[in-house]
């Protein structure tokens, strides 16, 4: 989809989309429009319209007037306006065109203006959301469905400038909603891809096929390559399954030479839980527990956008994806086995369902030992726990570090992807406790998710600031802007954070 700003006198659209709150005259939410659109404020169907919320009126004028739809989003009250309600509306209003003749939209400014500082939101904060829900509401998972239209129906979106200029900052959000768009789609795809097309190498390969089209560079670690940098915690998870495992780093050259901030991503393309094998109902929603991967990979990808505009991270930024399939054949590891991480530390694999933390803690070991990194934050679906605790939507965040706790909590808000902190308890690394190891990868149930995050710490060197987010909960949403299915969590977050906001 292409965006692009359009000054008074170059308003042409196929639809243009306006913001009505409850009770406005047709003249108020007409705006600067009834200059192409002057059939607009009489329009009949005005007449069965009051601008409730969630009420949505398709209006039509002559077809060959510059303008000849307006789709037009009741608000509700204005007292009643919130940022969320906001976003809803307008994905709803989004999906509302699918499969009519609209190829082209415009939204007035001026009006998207109004309603953000109704729902408490920045003229630019605005810009970015209706950019990037253009590219998110209508997406689609349905290139393996027979006889399905495939992608989005909107090839251009116009912002409407009520003037002759319009500021950078305005041009730079839409630039960011484009890019987070592109790198949440590449996530939602990856993630939804079924695992018997999507085996470790082939994550991989996305990879690597990213780099090959952009400035990114990447290089791939496969079984032998893993074993010399004595990887054998993600090399233990991927002895049960015949695919072989795989470790993508990607490399975008920032434009400081300040040490470089680490993304880490659990790529598990399946994980059955192995020889401790999960149950079968709801198993099938495995094959998305690479979206830690994935999620890295988004990031990229819109670091790959945004470089076309001439926007750069302020540090490099490493992406590390750890792959592997869990899988229980005979070759598998075994509940009791030991095996020697990166850095050195003994694990006694106890639960071998509690994969992820074991492909992580080679991948952060990795990170840190190549990269000397100022910054390092895996993300992950960790743990069921996770979920029992926070419910669907939001991602936990374990961190030491309250500065970064704040700067990712403030992030994460900005752009919609619902975080919650959650402590980092040293003690309970008490239930990890081994008779032959120097941990456990599993303990008590009790505090699953903390836990979790106690053992990855065991993997990160003190002197490295560091942030784990546990996405279990929240790659799984059914909303108006995320089609049921998966959600393409953390890449906005982690887009922000990598930028230097
Ligand atoms: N991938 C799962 C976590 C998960 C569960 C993600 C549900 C999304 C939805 C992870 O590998 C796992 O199996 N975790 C175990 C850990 C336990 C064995 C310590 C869990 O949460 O039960
Ligand atoms: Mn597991
Ligand atoms: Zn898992």
């Amino acid at each position: 989809m292409e965006i692009n700003f359009k000054i008074s006198g170059q308003w042409r659209a196929d639809a243009a989309i306006v913001f009505a709150w409850k009770n406005e005259e047709p003249e108020e939410v007409c705006g600067s429009l009834e200059g192409c659109a002057p059939w607009f404020p009489i329009a009949p169907a005005w007449r069965d319209f009051s601008g409730e919320k969630d009420e949505l009126a398709l209006m039509y004028g002559p077809e060959k007037m510059d303008i000849p739809r307006i789709l037009v989003i009741g608000m509700g009250d204005t007292r009643k306006a919130s940022a969320s309600g906001f976003r809803d509306a307008f994905a709803t209003a989004i999906r509302s065109i699918k499969g009519k003749a609209i190829r082209h939209i415009g939204i007035d400014l001026a009006s998207a203006r109004k309603a953000a500082r109704l729902c408490g939101m920045s003229a630019e904060s605005v810009v970015r959301e209706l950019a990037a829900l253009a590219g998110l509401a209508l997406y689609r998972f349905d290139r393996y469905k027979s006889g399905e239209e495939t992608g989005s129906s909107i090839e251009r979106l116009s912002f409407f400038i009520d003037g002759a200029s319009c500021p950078e900052s305005i041009r730079r959000a839409a630039r960011m909603g484009e890019a987070e768009a592109a790198g949440v789609c590449l996530a939602r795809d990856l993630a939804n891809t079924p695992a018997n097309l999507l085996p470790p190498h082939t994550l991989a390969e996305a990879a690597e096929k990213l780099a090959q089209r952009s400035g990114i560079s990447c290089s791939v670690l496969g079984p032998e390559e893993l074993a010399s940098e004595g990887m054998n915690a993600m090399l233990a998870v991927a002895a049960g399954s015949s695919e072989e495992a795989r470790a993508a780093v990607l490399k975008c050259e920032g434009v400081s030479a300040e040490a470089p901030i680490v993304l880490v991503g659990k790529g598990l393309t399946f994980d059955s839980g192995g020889i401790c094998l999960k149950p079968a109902a709801g198993m099938e929603e495995m094959k998305s527990d690479m979206s830690g991967a994935a999620a890295v990979l988004g990031v990229f990808e819109a670091l790959d956008v945004l470089s076309r505009s001439g926007i750069r991270p302020k540090r490099t930024v490493i992406g590390i994806l750890a792959c592997a399939e869990n899988m229980p054949g005979g070759s598998a590891v075994k509940p009791g086995d030991l095996v020697r991480a990166k850095n050195g530390k003994t694990i006694e694999i106890v639960n071998t369902d509690a994969e992820g933390r074991l492909v992580l803690a080679d991948a952060l070991a990795y990170g840190a030992e190549k990269f000397s990194p100022a910054l390092m934050v895996d993300i992950a679906t960790l743990t069921g726990a996770c979920l029992t605790t926070l419910g669907y939507g939001s991602a936990g965040l374990f961190t030491d570090d309250d500065a970064l706790a704040r700067r990712i909590l403030g992030i994460s808000r900005d752009v919609f992807e619902r975080t919650w902190r959650l402590p980092i308890w040293d003690d309970l690394f008490e239930g990890l406790k081994s008779t032959v190891a120097d941990m456990a990868n599993s303990g008590p149930k009790p505090g699953g998710s903390i836990r979790a995050a106690v053992f990855l710490k065991q993997f990160v060197p003190e002197n490295i600031a560091w942030a784990h987010l546990d996405i279990a909960a929240a790659d799984n949403l059914d909303t108006p802007s995320n089609p049921k299915g998966t959600s393409g969590f953390g890449v906005r977050t982690l887009l922000a954070l990598a930028l230097g906001e």
